[in-house]
């Protein structure tokens, strides 16, 4: 992959439109909850505001549909922008139109401007010519830095790129250096640990990674459709009935290449909320009682099989992990990640949730700031807003 880079380009005395993933979580009362993917773009921020740019910034915040809401605002970006930068951080109303144009015209090398919620034109997300024409219209450069909405062709992260010069930013560059040498170049024995509820969006990386990894280690709600594949009883467990002939033909498929696929020995289960919670073997969870986690016969094999490992990747929970009593496996798994001298690259909002709480993403490879973002990628899918960014 060719792609071309901030470094590339002249940037100084130039306007320079920049896509980022400020879609952050918010608290009850409006206000950034965690701004890690705010500071995971400052680098590419103050490269532009040292090589001399006029920085405006453009993201979505949420789902509104292509209407204005006003609890998706991005004043509280800005402000928490701002803080971070050390700098006052210019925002408007809208992405488009008069009041944008005339911020962006007025704005000086070494300024900040931060646009408004790109998703309150439904023009965005259907990826619309003349609305591309219009945000690219402020600014001379375009930089995508926002590797979390890269799986999405809309106007900002792919349509922009026909109207003006088009580079990776530095978060952009990273991420798929990362991801991409895990891929393309890893080092053996390759684990990849997966988890998190359903099995549906799973299984292209599934697939692809068979071809890539020495073993799969599952855990979470999908493991126990592939116990059930295998005939355990699931007791009240949250079972994907549609794709249990997936995870009996994956399992079979896993065999013939080689690649070990480990399920959950015991599970930690309940009978509800508030209820009793003991642990049982996966293979006979009792009618009325739900897996909840793995158990820690199987967190201590999966934590040996990842330190024993030289790459391996993580994407989803083993268990609740917002619960404590339900976080072990999760927790155990994190902790196993950040063994000196793998490479450990993790991805997905539920995971960095998990490195979070333990305060442990310090600590691995590679945090991606992708959910879906880094699935598509490791499912070896082109994603629009990175094939824009590469050379003919
Ligand atoms: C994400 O949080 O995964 C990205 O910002 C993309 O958001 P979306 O799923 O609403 O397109």
């Amino acid at each position: 992959m060719d792609l071309k880079t901030i470094k590339s380009l002249d940037i100084k005395g130039k306007k320079v439109l920049v896509r980022v993933d400020f879609n952050v979580p918010l608290d009850e009362q409006g206000k950034v909850a965690d701004d890690s993917r705010i500071k995971a773009t400052l680098p590419t921020i103050e490269y532009l505001l040292g090589a001399g740019a006029a920085v405006i910034l453009m993201s979505h915040l949420g789902r509104p549909k292509g209407k204005v809401v006003d609890q998706l605002r991005l004043d509280d970006v800005a402000r928490r922008l701002g803080e971070l930068l050390g700098k006052p951080v210019k925002k408007v109303d809208d992405c488009i139109g008069p009041e944008a144009a005339k911020a962006a015209e007025e704005l000086k090398p070494g300024e900040v401007l931060l646009l408004e919620n790109l998703r309150f034109h439904p023009e965005e997300e259907k990826n619309d010519p003349e609305f591309a024409k219009s945000l690219a219209s402020l600014a001379e450069i375009y930089i995508n830095d926002a590797f979390g909405t890269a799986h999405r062709a809309h106007a900002s992260t792919a349509g922009v790129a026909s109207y003006l010069p088009a580079a990776a930013g530095l978060l952009m560059e990273k991420e798929i250096k990362a991801l991409g040498s895990i891929l393309t170049d890893p080092d053996h024995p390759f684990v990849a640990v997966l988890g998190g509820a359903k099995v549906s969006d799973k299984i292209g990386v599934l697939n692809n990674l068979l071809g890539q990894v020495d073993a799969i280690l599952l855990g979470g709600g999908m493991a126990n459709t592939f116990l059930k594949a295998q005939g355990a009883q699931m007791g009240d467990s949250l079972v994907d009935e549609d794709h249990l002939e997936f995870a009996a033909d994956f399992l079979n498929k896993a065999k013939e290449r080689g690649v070990r696929v480990e399920l959950p020995v015991d599970l930690r289960v309940t009978t509800g909320e508030e209820g009793e919670v003991k642990i049982v073997d996966s293979q006979k969870v009792p009618d009325g009682w739900k897996a909840m986690d793995i158990g820690p016969r199987t967190a201590e094999c999966y934590a040996e099989l990842i330190k024993k490992a030289k790459t391996a990747f993580w994407n989803g929970p083993m268990g609740v992990f917002e619960k404590d009593e339900f976080a072990g496996g999760s927790e155990a798994v994190a902790r196993a990640l950040t063994h000196p001298g793998l490479v450990s690259v993790v991805g997905g909002g539920d995971s960095l949730a998990v490195l979070e709480k333990y305060g442990l993403k310090e600590q691995v490879t590679h945090a991606s700031t992708g959910g879906g973002a880094s699935l598509e990628f490791l499912e070896g899918k082109e994603l629009p807003g990175v094939a824009v960014l590469c050379r003919d």
